[in-house]
C-alpha cells in the first residue's frame, strides 16, 4: 500500500520544493540500496535545489555593472549569506550549496541528540565575522522531532541574526509544526513532507541515519 502522503494540509511558512528533478533525486535519496557517494552527491544536487528556493527573498540591491561593450544595472547583496550547517549531515548541504554560492561564508553547530529523551546536546558553536548582519541559511536534512533545530535558531537569534530562514531535505510534519511554533518568523523549505516518526525519533519513511549514509559510518 502507498502510504497516504503527508503533504495535503499545506503548512503556513513550510514551503515545498514542487519539481520532478527534486522527486527523483529524493527517490534515489531514499532507497536504501543507494552507496554512500551517490547518496552524497544526490543530498548535494536537492540542496541546490532546495537554497534555489529558499533564497527567493535573498536581499539585493541595484548595481552598476560595466559589460565589455556598455553600462548596465545589475545586482548585489544587501547583506552576506551565511551557511549555518548542522554538524554532522548538515555538511553535505553546505557542501552543494557552496558549488553554486562560493562566496558564503560557513558556520557550525555542532549537536547531537540524546537517543533517550531525544533532546539536543549541544557541543559546538562558531560563527564567521560578520554573521551578525547576514541572511543565515540553517542547513540540516532531516527535520525531524524539531528539537535541534528549535535549540539552534535559538542560539543564531542570540547571536542578533537579522534574517534566518532554515533548509532541510525531508521534513516530518510535526517537526515542521513544532519548528514553526517556535521561531514563527522562520521560513522552512523542504524536498519532501514526511507523515510520521518512529519511536526512536526517526522520520519514517524517511532515508534513515542521513548522517550514517553520507559518511558510510
Ligand atoms: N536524523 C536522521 O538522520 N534521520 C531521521 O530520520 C531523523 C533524524
Amino acid at each position: 500500500m502507498i502510504p497516504a502522503m503527508a503533504t495535503e494540509q499545506p503548512i503556513p511558512g513550510f514551503y515545498l520544493v514542487r519539481h520532478p528533478l527534486a522527486e527523483l533525486k529524493v527517490s534515489a535519496l531514499r532507497d536504501r540500496s543507494t552507496p554512500a557517494p551517490e547518496f552524497r552527491r544526490l543530498l548535494q544536487e536537492l540542496s541546490q535545489l532546495v537554497a534555489y528556493e529558499a533564497l527567493r527573498d535573498f536581499s539585493v540591491e541595484p548595481v552598476e555593472v560595466e559589460t565589455p561593450l556598455a553600462t548596465t544595472t545589475g545586482a548585489r547583496a544587501v547583506r552576506p549569506l551565511v551557511l549555518v550547517p548542522v554538524l554532522r549531515a548538515g555538511l553535505a548541504m553546505a557542501d552543494g550549496i557552496l558549488r553554486i554560492l562560493p562566496s558564503a561564508a560557513v558556520g557550525h553547530i555542532g549537536m547531537f541528540r540524546n537517543e533517550e529523551t531525544l533532546e539536543p546536546v549541544s557541543y559546538y558553536f562558531r560563527l564567521p565575522p560578520g554573521a551578525a548582519g547576514a541572511h543565515v541559511l540553517l542547513l540540516d536534512p532531516m527535520l525531524a522531532t524539531g528539537n535541534s533545530l528549535v535549540a539552534a535558531a535559538d542560539r543564531l537569534k542570540k547571536e542578533g541574526i537579522p534574517k534566518l530562514t532554515c533548509a532541510c531535505i525531508i521534513a516530518s510534519r510535526q517537526g515542521v509544526e513544532r519548528l514553526r511554533a517556535a521561531h514563527p518568523d522562520m521560513p522552512i523549505y523542504g524536498a519532501a513532507l514526511d507523515g510520521e516518526l518512529n519511536d526512536r525519533g526517526y522520520i519514517t519513511p524517511g532515508l534513515g541515519d542521513a548522517g550514517d549514509r553520507i559518511f558510510g559510518t
